[in-house]
């Protein structure tokens, strides 16, 4: 009470900032709760048995709203249950070979008890969104569903780490419908991989913050200084570049272009450090509506993100009105209530945000029809609760350095019995909505 009654907090401030702990805790689990059943299945249908095996299909769904596997693509490694060896393989493939040598005439293509499975139609993924399959013929592995094993402690990178897989389990066999889609034919045995998604286990640093502005305040909020890592001289000479710097384009060429390495990012010099820095400014005011300006800025010189998505959480998303020069679609994780939206960029105009320098920027502005009992500039209402890009939770500023409303007490008119009701309130929320 004496903390919070000493600083500008009012109960919705508090909610707020209740929501966010709440959500950082949810987001060290293997949970989003934007996108709470986003997932990427990995389904294995066994199409034929062959002499000593069978031949298997193996297919990645991306369950996820809106996080998509991005260049180089996937990477998938599991651990056989028996003696298995790949054949061959189509559409991936096995980053080593191991040791074959038992083998005389045909060579398996990998004898690992671990194999490595590399995405080689990363392209067609990303372009199409389609699920992408992989052919794999499997030896040594028992000719039956009798004899066969599932595969063991699967791993997906997509393309780092952060995600966790459940165990293989046995299901109803996948059907197949022919082209001409007359006859049906089912595979000989099916098992799924469910694999989650959680930033926290990726252990990256965050890659994106927030920052605000508003037409009613001349205060500008920064992103907080090192959201994504600080400008370190001494310790890290070089982990950011000056735009200014004349030896620029030789520090940003990348020194190795390996296909499944990912480069790391090479930031220009900023007090957060982030790659990528989003702006909400509440640009104007009218009778029925009110205008946001989005501004999303690559501060990254190696990387030119195609096909970024960003998601915004904020109460007015279910009155969106107009969207400038991004696409739209509501995500409604919980489906009662609708204040969440996927942002993309147009085809050929703004999908490409392009990397570091007077290019690297792409904007957008949003109208929103206001909601009578809810809307209102005091209090950061306008400001967004939470904003993810490419699926990353940004950091926000902390929801007392929000601008003010001008002649707007900065004191709480503070109750303790309407707290606990708000706070007993928010954990019904979260209970029925887990
Ligand atoms: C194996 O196949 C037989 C018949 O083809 C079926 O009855 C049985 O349920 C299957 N078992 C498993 C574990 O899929
Ligand atoms: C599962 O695989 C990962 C990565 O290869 C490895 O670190 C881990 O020890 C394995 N766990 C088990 C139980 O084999
Ligand atoms: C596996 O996942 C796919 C895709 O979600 C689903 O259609 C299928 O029913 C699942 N099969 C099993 C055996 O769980
Ligand atoms: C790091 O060096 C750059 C120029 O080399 C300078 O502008 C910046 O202020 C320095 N940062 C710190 C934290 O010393
Ligand atoms: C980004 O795209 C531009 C124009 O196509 C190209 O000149 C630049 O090298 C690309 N940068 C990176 C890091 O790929
Ligand atoms: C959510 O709001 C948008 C914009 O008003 C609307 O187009 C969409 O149909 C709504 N979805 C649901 C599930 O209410
Ligand atoms: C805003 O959206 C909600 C839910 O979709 C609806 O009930 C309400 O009437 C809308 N308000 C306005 C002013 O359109
Ligand atoms: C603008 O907001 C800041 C808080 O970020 C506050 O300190 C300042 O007093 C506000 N300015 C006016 C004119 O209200
Ligand atoms: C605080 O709220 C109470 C009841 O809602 C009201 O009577 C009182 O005037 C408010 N105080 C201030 C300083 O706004």
């Amino acid at each position: 009470m004496g903390i919070l009654s000493s600083r500008s907090f009012s109960i919705y401030s508090f909610v707020f900032v209740f929501f966010f702990f709440c959500s950082t805790f949810t987001l060290s689990g293997a949970y989003d709760p934007l996108d709470p059943n986003g997932n990427i299945t990995i389904k294995w249908d066994i199409i034929n048995w062959t002499p000593d095996g069978y031949v298997a299909v193996v297919t990645l769904y991306n369950f996820q709203k809106f996080r998509h596997i991005p260049a180089p693509g996937w990477q998938l490694q599991w651990t056989w249950a028996k003696k298995e060896v790949i054949w061959t393989m189509m559409g991936g493939q096995a980053t080593e070979q191991g040791d074959c040598s038992k083998f005389k005439g045909n060579i398996p293509h990998c004898c690992q008890k671990k194999p490595n499975i590399v995405d080689m139609l990363q392209e067609l993924l990303t372009k199409s969104r389609l699920p992408t399959a992989v052919g794999v013929s499997v030896g040594q592995a028992g000719t039956s569903n009798k004899t066969v094993k599932v595969p063991k402690n699967f791993t997906l990178k997509a393309p780092g780490p952060g995600y966790t897989c459940g165990p293989g389990r046995t299901g109803r066999p996948s059907q197949f419908i022919s082209a001409d889609g007359r006859r049906a034919t089912q595979a000989l045995m099916t098992w799924n991989v469910t694999c989650t998604y959680s930033q926290f286990l990726s252990q990256k640093t965050p890659t994106c913050c927030v920052s605000l502005s508003s037409f009613y305040n001349d205060t500008i909020v920064s992103c907080p200084t090192c959201s994504c890592g600080c400008q370190n001289n001494a310790s890290h000479p070089g982990s950011c570049v000056e735009p200014k710097n004349p030896y620029l384009a030789s520090v940003v060429a990348p020194p190795v272009t390996n296909k499944y390495s990912i480069l790391p990012p090479l930031v220009q010099c900023t007090s957060h450090m982030c790659p990528v820095r989003i702006h909400w400014h509440v640009k104007t005011n009218y009778k029925e509506y009110w205008r946001v300006k989005v501004t999303i800025t690559n501060f990254n010189y190696r990387m030119n993100y195609s096909d970024w998505n960003m998601v915004v959480q904020h109460p007015n998303f279910d009155n969106l009105t107009e969207l400038f020069s991004f696409n739209y679609q509501p995500l409604t994780p919980y489906s009662t209530i609708n204040d969440t939206a996927m942002l993309w960029g147009l085809k050929f105009y703004n999908d490409l945000l392009m990397q570091a320098g007077p290019l690297g920027n792409v904007q957008s502005e949003l109208l929103f029809r206001k909601d009578s009992p809810t809307f209102t500039f005091d209090k950061g209402w306008a400001f967004p609760r939470r904003i993810y890009f490419n699926g990353d939770n940004c950091v926000m500023p902390p929801p007392d350095t929000y601008p003010w409303l001008p002649n707007s007490s900065p004191r709480p008119n503070f109750s303790l019995l309407s707290t606990t009701l708000t706070l007993l309130s928010a954990l019904a929320f979260l209970y029925t909505h887990a």
